[in-house]
């Protein structure tokens, strides 16, 4: 790997002790950045290099998935950090941070590869970008490399405005927009199940599944985020992001090349055959919900508007379910039902593909019910692929019962999502990166969702915590005939 200088805003904030830095250090310790690296943190206030290398070893003792077992490769590791103080608004802060790149870049003699990380709160995205073109950051001999982090813009206009901003420093293949579902080992492997065993993607069209549904619930609550969180709901925070990437990983085509190009454009491409919700009906396909008291593992929590910092009026969306339709060939007639939300029975992530159950009434007339063939994807907290089948039960008389077979990746050992994602911005793979072109498609099926909830034209379903959210969530599914699978 090239050698190069690793910039990060935001060095001293939660986000770079809890999961940039462990993450850099376990690539280091698996040769996975080059020997010749320079890493130079920025934060607002003022430390030196030995404080904030003393600031890197700490989180990495505290997060770091591996311990700390060899005294002189953690010191080796940290010798490539230092530190500059940085005012975002100012100017000349820009271009004393270039003489510091600069001189580390002779000092070590790397060439003038560089990687902005902007670890800082969205507001500042586009100053920072502009800034770094203006100084002259950006004027490499070599490449240049933006890594930003969701919330990309709060509605579609903003989100346009701050790529219109950040595409006058940047170029689209030099801006890697992580979401960091897309770092998921499970999901990642969503390409692979589906493309590389020719028995799944042989069924994978409306010819043989039902339905798709799709689930990332939470047991926390609003946690200490109250500011942004009442703001964004789920819809921003969850659906937005997150979950439509489920939906573009789970049904894009066959590419014709598994290059990062071709997979991104068959995203796109479900993105457009997204079919968009009126205003009007947004009643119809998506239900909102707010979580009311209840126990979590059998604690009691408040409701959302008792939390601190939430107004006791709050509207905002801490459950959203949806009803999606993709009008292409390969989907129509196949619903894709999405939910998730906050203070929910487990925490799971996980999407059950529902097969066709064609033979059902040939064993109905023999008295026996058939269980529709599932596909459970875990992806989080385990990861698993299970198969739903039906097989005669010898200790029932055979009688036909579903049975799963499972397969349980060992991930003892494996790297975590930052690490991934970090690795392949590093050597320039945007596979598992948002291209601007879905979130923008993202936005554009969002935003008459964001104007229906704002101008409340459907109701706000309050949910015990500790449930699996509104009743109203599961009639989505009934009026299908359908119901959501492993609500146990
Ligand atoms: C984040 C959201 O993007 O994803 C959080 O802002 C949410 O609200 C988190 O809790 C969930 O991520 P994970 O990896 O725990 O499923």
């Amino acid at each position: 790997m090239e050698s190069m200088t690793f910039v990060l805003f935001g060095a001293t904030g939660d986000l770079a002790k809890r999961k940039i830095f462990p993450a850099l250090y376990n690539l280091f310790l698996d040769e996975k950045i080059p020997p010749s690296i320079s890493i130079i943190g920025s934060g607002i206030e003022e430390m030196s290099d030995i404080d904030f290398q003393n600031g890197v070893r700490q989180s990495v003792e505290t997060f770091s998935r591996r311990l700390i077992n060899n005294h002189s490769k953690i010191e080796d590791f940290i010798s490539s950090f230092c530190y500059k103080a940085l005012d975002a608004t100012n100017n000349k802060d820009y271009e004393d941070l270039l003489d510091l790149v600069q001189r580390r870049e002779e000092e070590l003699g790397i060439p003038e590869n560089r990687m902005f990380y902007l670890s800082v709160a969205p507001d500042f995205f586009d100053l920072i970008a502009l800034n770094i073109k203006e100084s002259g950051l950006g004027s490499t001999k070599g490449w240049k490399r933006l890594i930003i982090e969701k919330p990309f813009g709060h509605d579609l206009t903003s989100a346009q405005d701050l790529n219109e901003k950040l595409s006058q420093a940047f170029k689209e293949d030099e801006i890697y927009r992580i979401d960091h579902y897309l770092g998921k080992s499970m999901v990642q492997n969503l390409e692979a199940l589906e493309f590389a065993n020719p028995i799944l993607q042989s069924l994978w069209n409306n010819q043989h599944i039902a339905n798709v549904q799709i689930t990332a619930s939470e047991t926390v609550g609003v946690e200490k985020r109250a500011d942004y969180y009442d703001q964004a709901g789920a819809i921003r925070d969850m659906v937005q992001n997150h979950m439509l990437q489920l939906v573009m990983m789970t049904a894009m085509h066959l590419p014709k090349k598994l290059s990062s190009h071709e997979i991104r454009d068959e995203k796109r491409k479900v993105m457009e055959s997204l079919r968009s919700i009126k205003k009007e009906d947004v009643g119809l396909h998506i239900i909102r919900g707010q979580y009311d008291a209840g126990e979590i593992h059998g604690q009691p929590v408040v409701k959302y508007t008792d939390e601190p910092k939430i107004d006791s009026s709050s509207q905002n969306d801490t459950f959203v379910a949806a009803r999606l339709w993709i009008d292409n060939s390969f989907w129509n007639g196949v619903p894709f039902y999405i939910r998730t939300g906050k203070r929910m029975k487990d925490k799971s992530t996980r999407i059950v593909i529902e097969f066709k159950n064609y033979l059902k009434d040939l064993y109905e007339n023999q008295d026996e019910t058939v269980e529709p063939n599932l596909l459970i994807i875990e992806i989080n907290p385990h990861e698993n692929v299970a198969l739903q089948l039906n097989s005669k039960n010898p200790l029932k008389n055979g009688k036909i019962e579903p049975v799963r077979v499972e397969f349980a990746a060992d991930q003892k050992g494996a790297p975590e999502a930052y690490e991934r994602l970090i690795f392949d911005a590093l050597t320039g793979d945007s596979t598992f990166f948002a291209h601007w072109k879905e979130v923008e498609l993202a936005w554009e099926w969002i935003q008459p969702i964001l104007e229906a909830f704002e101008e409340n034209l459907l109701p706000l379903y309050l949910y015990s915590s500790g449930s699996y959210g509104p009743d109203e969530a599961n009639h989505l599914l009934d009026e299908d005939g359908f119901k959501w699978w492993l609500d146990e």
